[in-house]
């Protein structure tokens, strides 16, 4: 099967007091349609730095990034926005909702951009809803969640334009045990019953117990590949 996302020979360098500091060095990654995989390590080892190439948020220095079979190293700054708009969620530590808008406006801003109809954002919206269990809070601003709530739906917003890739960084970093539970059943269940392929970064061992694969970066290198 076609890779959802692959990555070949890939460097990231910043350049740091004149010299150019490796955060990324020669990553070689395939991830397939519908995995839940996870990309571990200590803090520094390049987990943010990879997840936001993969995503198209960043450029690599050197290597190729493609997604679903399609190079996407070199598009431009539009071509990547409209790839992440169509094909990719987004999920982050902090949340990242808007806090002027309610749960409903939230999940509706990344379907305005797909001039969808407002019967199908609708359906759209309450359906994703309905997978992390918050319909009730449809009208909500998001100071009047939980974090665990907030998170859900966060989750629910990645999911709402059925996106091929969910990309989810430190994803309970912010939560308390309980909620990380909570919100890594919800991921998996989403994950088994539509088939999105999830990444995430974490060092949160509560994360990892719910991994099928788990990728240890160490300085910028892959340093174990493990499958379960
Ligand atoms: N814009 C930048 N300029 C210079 N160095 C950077 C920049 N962004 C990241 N780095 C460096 O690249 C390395 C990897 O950073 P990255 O944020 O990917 O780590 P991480 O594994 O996500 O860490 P954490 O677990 O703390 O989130 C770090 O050493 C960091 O200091
Ligand atoms: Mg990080």
């Amino acid at each position: 099967m076609e890779p959802v996302i692959a990555v070949s020979n890939l460097d990231k360098t910043f350049p740091v007091a004149n010299e150019d500091f490796f955060a990324l060095q020669n990553i070689d990654l395939q991830f397939a349609p519908g995995e839940f995989s996870g990309i571990v390590g200590p803090s520094g080892s390049g987990k943010t730095t990879l997840l936001n190439i993969m995503g198209s948020l960043d450029k690599a220095t050197n290597g190729k990034v493609y997604f679903m079979g399609d190079e996407i190293t070199s598009l431009s700054a539009k071509e990547s926005a409209q790839l992440r708009s169509r094909k990719i969620g987004f999920i982050f530590q902090t949340y990242n909702l808007l806090p002027v808008y309610t749960v409903y406006e939230n999940l509706e801003l990344p379907l305005i951009l797909l001039g969808m109809s407002t019967a199908d954002k609708k359906q759209a919206i309450m359906e994703s809803l309905e997978w992390v269990g918050l319909t009730d809070k449809v009208n909500s601003k998001p100071a009047q969640l939980s974090g665990g709530q907030c998170q859900r739906v966060a989750i629910a917003r990645a999911m709402v334009k059925k996106p091929t890739v969910i990309l989810a960084d430190e994803p309970t970093a912010n939560l308390d045990s309980e909620n990380s539970h909570i919100i890594l059943k919800t991921m998996k269940k989403i994950n088994d019953a539509s088939g999105s392929t999830f990444i995430f970064s974490t060092h949160d061992d509560k994360v990892i117990g719910y991994l099928k694969r788990k990728i240890t970066l160490v300085d910028g290198g892959i340093q174990q590949d493990e499958t379960f």
